[in-house]
């Protein structure tokens, strides 16, 4: 198939999230909103971003943080009001910078008007928007699903004598996506954004929104270990999730997303697919710009991958999307350990790793100030799945943005009870400190984000691995077809490597790591230090 020709933005993006309760506080009541976004709207220029995903800012009872949404055509008052929102759409329109909000289609808030109405009665006309099913004819749950966040996925309605669906809490019922209205309300929903100038939305969970028409047993784990795994695990997830037919849906809500123009499509799928699996939601440029690649995120979570195994992934990633298809890379999240906890000193390098690759970049707020994880007691953990199992609590990436040393760190005035404590270290971690600072991880990032939009190869060149590079040594080259060409040459070890380019006549250090070394012109072997990671200018005509 010939490339295709016509680009989008987000095809070299760098993409902002936001997780509203935690960036910036105006009204010093502790949580972050809409407002205060706007304060730090010129943060984000100046860091040089595309655009920011917001995590869920729509009115809800919170016992997911926003991913119980209650109205999806409103904003939260604790975020601030439609106008609020509109007007700080048009203030990051003015700079350049794209939103993107986040839609929650799989499941709704239980104080949802639709769910209301359909728990009242058994023949209420929105009975069959949510998944009702009679107990089994033990008078147990119909089957044995289980939620992600603990126990049963079934929660039974006294009142109407049925069990109703909930792959999460049970405060969040699933919808039945095969009932046509439940797709057109939320079409018109996505529309309702669209309409007013967002860029797109990030999915949440969407290859969960069908089910098995049957609802079958799922059938059980082997390696299910009871000491360390989620109740979830104790099934493999062929039935509750992941049908084939979530493939036609997720191309019948594209064609909402096609009626308007640029508007990006951004999925969250299973977290371990193989990569056939996961190039398949891209369909035939017909269902998700871009499904999320988590499998850096995935990689760095448990161990310490070596760089032959990164680059063994970045290849045949790259190789697997071919040239259609928008590769994108996840190194953190709302649901994850923050990448600085993961990979500790190797951060620059991994900031380098996911700034330099081909296509799109998510960055968590907080990871370009190398915002680590925060330790949080059980009585004051808010997250529900981290109250059930505390070793995968995520509150611990979620903490106040840390803007300056004040007491509340920026965040929120000194007196407010933030609704997450700040790290410890933002009094000497923050934004004040380290826009002052040109070797701060901030300021790598700022320099990063300039080079990736302005360079040819960062911004559209092919993706070429370096071959046999040294140990603990990820190297690659960025091309263009007029033949400017960069090296990126990572070092992930904790002691110097070298690294050998007889085939070049000379090159040059665009940016080190290390912000402290001089731009240099070498010739043939370039000494990396500890961790070091660094982009060089090839002058040479080297035939890769
Ligand atoms: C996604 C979100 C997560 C949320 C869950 C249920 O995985 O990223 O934060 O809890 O979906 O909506």
């Amino acid at each position: 198939m010939p490339k295709q020709t016509h680009s989008h933005w987000w095809e070299n993006a760098t993409i902002y999230q936001i997780y509203p309760r935690s960036f910036m506080d105006s009204d010093a009541n502790g949580i972050g909103d809409l407002a205060g976004v706007l304060l730090r709207l010129d943060y984000l220029k100046t860091l040089g971003v595309d655009a920011i995903w917001f995590s869920p800012i729509h009115p809800s009872p919170m016992k997911d943080f926003g991913y119980d949404v209650a109205d999806y055509t409103a904003i939260h008052p604790d975020f601030g009001t439609l106008s609020d929102f509109d007007k700080l759409l048009k203030a990051a329109q003015d700079q350049g910078i794209r939103i993107i909000l986040d839609l929650v289609p799989n499941h709704t808030s239980d104080q949802h008007a639709w769910f209301i109405e359909s728990r009242s009665s058994l023949t209420n006309p929105k009975r069959d928007w949510y998944i009702w099913k009679d107990p089994n004819p033990q008078g147990e749950p119909p089957n044995n699903w289980q939620s992600f966040f603990g126990g049963s996925a079934w929660e039974w309605d006294s009142t109407t004598q049925q069990y109703y669906l909930h792959n999460f809490l049970k405060e969040q019922p699933d919808l039945n996506w095969r009932n046509p209205e439940v797709k057109q309300a939320m079409f018109d929903g996505i529309r309702f954004w669209l309409d007013r100038g967002v860029a797109g939305f990030r999915i949440d969970v969407i290859d969960v929104m069908l089910k098995d028409v049957l609802f079958r047993d799922e059938p059980p784990n082997p390696d299910y270990n009871p000491a360390t795994d989620t109740d979830r695990m104790k099934n493999r997830i062929v039935y509750s999730a992941y049908q084939e037919e979530v493939h036609a849906l997720i191309q019948e809500m594209r064609t909402v997303f096609d009626e308007y123009e640029d508007r990006v499509m951004i999925g969250e799928v299973d977290y371990t697919l193989g990569l056939a699996k996961l190039a398949s939601y891209y369909g035939e440029g017909n269902e998700l710009h871009l499904p999320f690649n988590f499998r850096p995120l995935m990689m760095t979570r448990d161990q310490t991958p070596t760089a032959t195994e990164l680059m063994a992934y970045i290849t045949e990633y790259d190789r697997t999307l071919g040239e259609n298809n928008t590769p994108n890379w996840v190194f953190g999240n709302h649901d994850t350990a923050r990448l600085a906890s993961r990979v500790q000193q190797a951060v620059r390098a991994y900031a380098m790793l996911m700034l330099t690759l081909r296509g799109a970049a998510f960055i968590y707020y907080g990871e370009e100030l190398g915002m680590v994880d925060v330790e949080i007691a059980h009585a004051d953990m808010q997250d529900p799945f981290g109250i059930n199992f505390p070793s995968q609590g995520r509150d611990r990436c979620r903490t106040p943005m840390q803007w300056d040393s004040s007491p509340n760190g920026g965040f929120s005035s000194a007196e407010a009870k933030t609704w997450l404590p700040l790290a410890p270290n933002h009094q000497s971690v923050n934004v004040f400190v380290q826009q002052r600072d040109p070797h701060s991880i901030l300021s790598l990032y700022r320099k990063l984000l300039l080079l990736r939009r302005t360079l040819p190869p960062l911004s559209h060149g092919s993706y070429i691995p370096f071959e046999n590079p040294p140990q603990d040594v990820v190297a690659y080259w960025r091309k263009t077809e007029r033949e400017e060409v960069l090296l990126i040459v990572l070092n992930l070890s904790p002691v110097e490597r070298d690294i050998d380019l007889k085939r070049t006549d000379s090159a040059s250090i665009l940016l080190s790591t290390e912000l402290d070394r001089q731009e240099e012109v070498t010739l043939g072997c370039i000494p990396l230090r500890p961790y070091e990671g660094v982009i060089l200018r090839i002058f040479a005509n080297l035939g890769i």
